[in-house]
């Protein structure tokens, strides 16, 4: 079986210096006229798939939001959507390899709606290699979106949701994992490992905020129907797949719990997919 192309190679796009996209912006916000929020959430790589479906619900339950994504044109056609939906919403370039990009797109986030309720890290790519084909700078960038970015997007934010945590007892975290993280399935696994480390850092989270309001928890879903999964969708079927609404409604579910109840791990196979592909 050939390595799966989980990611084509993407002309590159610079968005490591993070801007509010300003024009929009200031039409979206003339548009809802005011800039504070009850709620807010964040979500990085909110221009399409996942991280879309959340935002969308997240901004359905009255969250003002802040999407961010690579791709400028993408992101913007993603937050004229939502802002068409009467959603209150704020989109800020930003290429989450970059530290400073990360930095700077959190304290955007603060500057525009002064609080965070709910993080969602859910910017990720996928490489699929074979073990003695792996390039050390796919190795390296999947180790930046999918784990590193979402260690200094925690880090950045973590004041902000203690605050909120503080106030309702209901700040979230949650971290985009994946079924591969879990099952470690072969030509995937970089990406796997990366995932597990999401799994593990998101337990480490959750103890080490234990008691502050503030819980994390990891989603690790099997194929879902976005861009992600489209080198898949010949032998599987997007409609045979997860949809990106179970994953947004997941997150629902876990804002609508008691403030006294944590789920540390989600896990989402698709419900057809038996032992032989674990749940992928
Ligand atoms: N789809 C699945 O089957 C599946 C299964 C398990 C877990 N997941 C995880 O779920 C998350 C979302 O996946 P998806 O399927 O929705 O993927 P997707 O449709 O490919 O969307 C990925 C999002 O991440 C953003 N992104 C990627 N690289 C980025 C970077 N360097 N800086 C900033 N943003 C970046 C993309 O923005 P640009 O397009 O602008 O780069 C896009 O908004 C990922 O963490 C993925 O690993 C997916």
């Amino acid at each position: 079986m050939p390595a799966p192309e989980f990611l084509a190679e993407r002309p590159p796009v610079d968005a490591s210096e993070p801007r509010m996209i300003q024009l929009v912006c200031a039409w979206f916000l003339l548009a809802i006229g005011e800039s504070v929020a009850d709620r807010a959430a964040l979500i990085t790589g909110g221009s399409g798939g996942i991280g879309l479906a959340i935002a969308r619900r997240l901004g359905e339950s009255g969250y003002a939001l802040t999407i961010s994504g690579r791709q400028e044109q993408k992101l913007l056609k993603t937050a004229e959507r939502l802002a068409n939906e009467d959603l209150k919403v704020e989109a800020v370039v930003a290429d989450v390899t970059s530290e400073q990009a990360v930095v700077d797109l959190v304290a955007e986030h603060k500057r525009q709606w002064g609080r965070l309720d709910c993080l969602v890290n859910n910017a990720g790519i996928g490489i699929g290699q074979a073990l003695g084909e792996i390039q050390a700078k796919h190795l390296d960038r999947q180790l930046a979106v999918n784990l590193r970015a979402l260690v200094i997007a925690t880090r950045e934010s973590v004041e902000m949701l203690r605050q909120a945590g503080g106030e309702h007892g209901k700040a979230l975290i949650v971290n985009l994992a994946s079924i591969a993280g879990k099952q470690s399935p072969p030509w995937l696994s970089v990406y796997g490992a990366t995932k597990a480390a999401v799994l593990s850092y998101s337990r480490s989270t959750q103890k080490e905020l234990a008691g502050s309001g503030v819980c994390c928890t990891a989603i690790a879903p099997g194929f879902v129907a976005t861009d992600m999964t489209q080198f898949a969708q010949g032998e599987v079927a997007p409609e045979r797949m997860i949809q990106p609404e179970d994953i947004a409604e997941a997150v629902s579910f876990l804002l609508r719990l008691s403030p006294s109840c944590a789920i540390p791990e989600i896990v989402v196979s698709r419900s057809e997919a038996g032992p032989d592909i674990e749940g992928i």
